[in-house]
């Protein structure tokens, strides 16, 4: 370590003491320090440490000035007599102060040797080194330091933090909580301290720990991630929950901490938020060894009045013996005796002086240091012949000493000029720590005139203390500087006037958000409180809205659903105008975060209440929207309701003056009868007229996904598939779980029908297995897997898929599954020759009554009746056999679906060779070869081909009974080539009777041959 005067230049933890006290300094002015420190013997040029420390990007040579401006006012070095730093104009700078070597001793055991104004103490620091030398034996310690405010936490910290900093290999990272914070910004002291060690040049081990073993917390550091990472690390993340973001940073930490120990310091957790807890909660629990010791700070007191849910956890935590407390006392009477020996070196005081010290201050560190800042400043203490003396008489000081500490504070702050207070008030709304530009616009000064009064106080050790030279989010530079203690802050707040307070709030809002438009989303949380505090409530609910955004992306759901709480009520607040439509409006957020995880009744109350309230104060704009995305939610869960809501949103629509959203509602109408009821040709016209529409309204750019399976639908495989893929790529930047499962599920249908089934089953099981590691429910996709395994021949898979789905009580409805399931037991039984059974299953699918609607449940009853025409053929009655084939063409004719109508070809064809009635087979023959000329479905053709085959062959046409065998046999292969040789659904298929009848002899070997198929017909 580096030492200059009374600093230290900690390279390794990246920070500046003096003595025991922590200076800030802003990272990048940290480097510059550091740059000219290690140059300490030459003038270095500007442009040296432009290369030096920016070699990438053009940096403004200003920059540096300010730099240097900032270290200078962090280190007190007058500008005209330098001391530390020397500046040749137009040249450069020179470090001068004289630089020495701190040499890293061996541990010493105990802190106290290192720090020189620390009193009292010697048992929590031995303590605290006792905790370290056990994670240091790989037993984790988690450590809570509490004690009112002022008591010595930070300075106990800091003590410790500087006792180690020497140490070999210990890493020492700091989070700060933030008063406001709590439950708004999800796990935000811990990215604060990974985020810190991250960023530093030597952490390239840290960054691939956490690509490895946390990749949802590499994640929230995007400027850490390649552009060619970022999609399959999306990928691998998406719908990832609270519990695998704690576990992976827990998996983390033990990895890197298993060498190496780490000590994580997380300050002023009175103020944490509720994902933070969930990560102190499990680093205590969790067993495995990991060097690991964490601190934490907080006021008991405070916990108390804010409820905060830590009380509960850290007394949970100290019964289990998981977690120690070092609750600190008061300073005792010989401490402070101790502290005025320090601090006044030479000093003549009378022997009673501590006594009254520490009787006024109660022991409170803070207290004591300003009581006696206070003295020297009105004179009651004071140099004579350089020794220092109490200058009045003991009885005289009594009673000018204040009460209370807050008290004090208030006496401070009256005697400080006018313009000092104005600075001050605005200082403590906008935070324990501030930009000068933050607060120039409600000071009304000039930046530079606010930095100098800034710089005097910090010099007259009055309220604050400089915080360097800080880039803000507009890229402009600016001083900043934070309160000495949180308690000068708080006191400053608290006087303030209501009036004057949501006055200052909005200044500063209205001023962060002029600096901050492109990049709102990191501060969305800070504006939002200051609008809150500036009472300008819709503005402070629109960032709200995007903190729980923010916290979405950290898998901080709850934390998303109570940010939007907390926006609700302040929507009761807004003016009576606007109420109405900021409440549905956060409805329908809370509806959104809901579906996004599959919380499928929440989301529907939210939408139905967002709703009921906009129709019942006529605002029809806001009831369509709701009404919109309540057919979403429904879709999945009552899909009755679901089409009853975009009726209604559709004529309410009517009536609006929005053109946009009517053709939404247009579009999605008939969508939603399409696939909720049944296939009607008018409704698929009215759909692609809504497109038109909608397409010309906005340029063509309307998301088309939820739209997508109209596609397959209508023998358009191929432009589903496209759209699938696309909507992957977009839904993958969201956090909403279920239209990424939903964009995958489309995929997977696509595939199927165009053959591809071992895509479609890698597709499915690699998604379901991430899915259900994130803790998701992947529904949407078993479901598509039980389908696939229908196609596949594998009956009895389905049903056993089916059955698990209904047995697990997702909450999903069971009509889907319960459908799937009879369909598949249907043809199982089918098989085996048990006809009767076989016509009872599809007679339930078919029935309303047994089978409720779901999403396209009229293709399973079209597939089911099918099932009955080849139950009755089995059974060899003929009659009941030529009404359900009639039926079955009716009711596919009626749909747009080529695989649907090819099959009611064939089975009429064969119903026509059982009757003998060869005219009615070749004229069905035929149709379903119409079909198969125009559209590629091997899953269907299959079937169709071997049906020619055998019609063929029965009226004695061999050569084109050989084709149609040739091209059934083709499509199986096809079929089969798509799966990995070893799946076992690949041999299922293989083995089905109707499959082995077609291929004869040809079964495959396990490595396949590459069948010819006849279509280039690409739909
Ligand atoms: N043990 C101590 N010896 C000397 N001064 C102390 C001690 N503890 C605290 N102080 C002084 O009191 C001030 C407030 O202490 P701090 O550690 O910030 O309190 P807390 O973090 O508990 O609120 C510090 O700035 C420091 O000047
Ligand atoms: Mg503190």
């Amino acid at each position: 370590m580096k030492q200059f005067h009374t600093f230290r230049l900690d390279t390794v933890n990246h920070c500046l003491w003096r003595g025991e006290e922590r200076v800030s300094l802003a990272p990048k002015a940290f480097d510059v320090l550091r740059y000219l420190v290690e140059h300490a013997d030459r003038l270095v040029t500007q442009d040296e440490i432009l290369n030096a420390l920016w070699p990438e990007t053009y940096v403004n040579p200003e920059v540096i000035k300010k730099y240097v401006l900032g270290i200078r006012k962090a280190l007190g070095d007058p500008r005209d007599n330098p001391e530390f730093i020397e500046t040749f104009p137009r040249r450069g700078y020179q470090f001068i102060a004289p630089v020495s070597e701190v040499i890293s001793g061996a541990p010493t055991g105990c802190g106290i040797s290192t720090t020189r104004k620390m009193v009292g103490r010697e048992g929590a620091m031995a303590e605290l080194n006792d905790y370290l030398s056990q994670a240091l034996n790989s037993q984790r310690q988690v450590v809570f330091i509490t004690g009112e405010a002022g008591i010595g936490k930070t300075t106990l910290v800091d003590a410790f933090h500087q006792s180690i900093a020497n140490r070999p290999n210990v890493r020492i990272i700091r989070g700060q909580c933030v008063e406001g914070f709590g439950g708004k910004e999800a796990y935000y002291p811990v990215l604060e301290a990974i985020g810190q060690w991250v960023r530093e040049a030597s952490s390239g081990q840290v960054v691939q720990t956490l690509a490895k073993q946390a990749p949802t917390w590499l994640i929230q550091f995007p400027s850490l991630i390649k552009a060619e990472q970022r999609e399959a690390l999306q990928k691998e993340i998406h719908g990832a929950t609270r519990e695998r973001m704690v576990r992976e940073i827990c998996e983390a930490l033990e990895s890197l901490t298993a060498q190496d120990p780490l000590v994580l310091i997380l300050e002023d957790l009175h103020w944490v938020d509720p994902s933070t807890l969930d990560f102190l909660s499990a680093v205590a629990r969790r067993r495995g060894p990991a060097k690991l010791l964490l601190l934490g700070t907080y006021r008991p007191a405070d916990l108390i009045l804010s409820k905060s849910p830590l009380k509960a956890l850290k007394q949970d935590l100290v019964l289990h013996d998981l977690s120690h407390e070092i609750n600190l006392e008061r300073l005792e009477e010989p401490d402070v005796a101790e502290y005025l020996e320090i601090h006044f070196a030479n000093g003549d005081f009378p022997k009673t002086f501590a006594n009254l010290i520490y009787r006024h201050s109660g022991g409170n560190a803070l207290f004591m240091v300003n009581i006696l800042l206070d003295m020297v400043k009105r004179g009651l203490v004071g140099q004579i012949d350089g020794i220092w003396k109490l200058k009045v008489a003991l009885e005289d000081v009594e009673p000018r000493v204040p009460e209370t500490l807050d008290q004090l504070i208030e006496a401070q702050f009256q005697q400080l000029s006018a313009e000092e207070q104005c600075i001050l008030r605005s200082a403590s709304v906008a935070g324990e720590r501030f930009s000068v530009w933050a607060i120039s616009t409600a000071a009304e000064m000039e930046s530079d005139a606010i930095e100098d009064i800034c710089e005097r106080l910090a010099e007259r050790l009055q309220f604050i203390k400089a915080a360097g030279i800080n880039a803000l989010a507009n890229g402009q530079i600016s001083a900043h500087y934070e309160f000495r203690h949180s308690l000068y802050r708080e006191v400053l707040y608290r006087r303030l006037s209501d009036v004057a307070r949501s006055k200052l709030h909005l200044h500063l809002a209205q001023r962060l958000q002029a600096s901050c438009d492109p990049c709102e989303e990191e501060q969305s949380t800070e504006l939002a409180l200051h609008f809150e505090g500036g009472r300008d409530y819709e503005e402070a609910i629109r960032y709200l809205i995007v903190a729980a955004k923010n916290a979405a992306r950290r898998f901080a759901y709850r934390d998303s659903i109570e940010i939007l709480g907390h926006a609700l009520e302040l929507a009761s607040r807004v003016t009576a105008g606007h109420r109405v439509e900021m409440r549905t409006q956060v409805l329908v957020q809370i509806g959104d975060i809901h579906y996004a995880v599959g919380n499928m009744d929440e989301s529907a109350q939210a939408y139905e209440k967002a709703a009921a309230m906009a129709a019942e104060s006529s605002l029809g704009t806001a009831q369509v929207t709701a009404l919109l995305r309540l057919v979403h939610t429904m879709g999945l869960i009552d899909v009755d309701r679901a089409v009853e809501a975009v009726e209604q949103a559709n004529q309410i629509s009517a009536s609006l003056s929005d053109p946009i959203l009517h053709a939404r509602t247009q579009m999605l109408a008939p969508c939603a009868r399409l696939y909720y009821h049944t296939w009607r040709s008018q409704d698929a016209e009215l759909f692609a007229a809504g497109k038109e529409t909608i397409d010309r309204l906005t340029g063509g750019i309307y998301p088309e996904m939820h739209y997508a399976h109209l596609h397959p639908l209508q023998g358009r495989y191929r432009e589903a598939l496209r759209i699938a893929e696309d909507g992957i790529l977009k839904v993958i930047e969201t956090s909403n779980t279920v239209a990424y499962l939903l964009a995958l599920g489309m995929k997977a249908v696509a595939l199927m029908h165009l053959g591809r089934l071992g895509e479609t089953h890698q597709l499915l099981r690699a998604a379901i297995e991430r899915a259900e590691k994130n803790g998701n429910d992947p529904w949407v996709l078993k479901i598509r897997e039980a389908w696939l395994h229908t196609a596949g021949m594998d009956f009895a898979g389905a049903q056993e898929l089916c059955t698990a789905m209904i047995r697990s009580n997702s909450g999903y409805p069971t009509g889907q599954p319960k459908a799937i399931a009879w369909f598949a037991a249907g043809n199982a039984a089918l098989l085996e020759g048990r006809h009767d059974e076989a016509l009872q299953d599809f007679r339930r699918v078919i029935d309303e009554n047994v089978t409720p609607k779901f999403f396209l449940h009229w293709y399973w009853r079209i597939h089911a009746q099918f099932g009955l025409v080849n139950a009755w053929l089995a059974a060899g009655n003929l009659e009941e056999a030529r009404v359900e084939a009639g039926r079955l063409l009716e009711a596919a004719l009626a749909t747009a679906d080529p695989s649907l109508q090819a099959l009611a070809w064939e089975a009429k064809a064969r119903l026509g060779m059982a009757e003998k009635n060869w005219q009615s087979a070749e004229e069905s023959v035929q149709n379903g070869q119409v079909i198969l000329e125009k559209f590629e479905i091997p899953t269907a053709a299959w079937r169709v081909d071997g049906t020619a085959w055998d019609f063929y062959q029965q009226t004695n046409n061999q050569k084109a009974a050989e084709t149609h065998r040739k091209r059934a046999e083709a499509c199986i292969l096809k079929i089969t080539n798509s799966f990995a040789p070893e799946e076992p659904l690949r041999a299922t298929f293989l083995a089905a009777a109707p499959i082995r009848r077609i291929l004869g002899e040809n079964v495959p070997a396990k490595v396949s041959r590459q069948p010819k198929l006849r279509h280039g017909a690409a739909h």
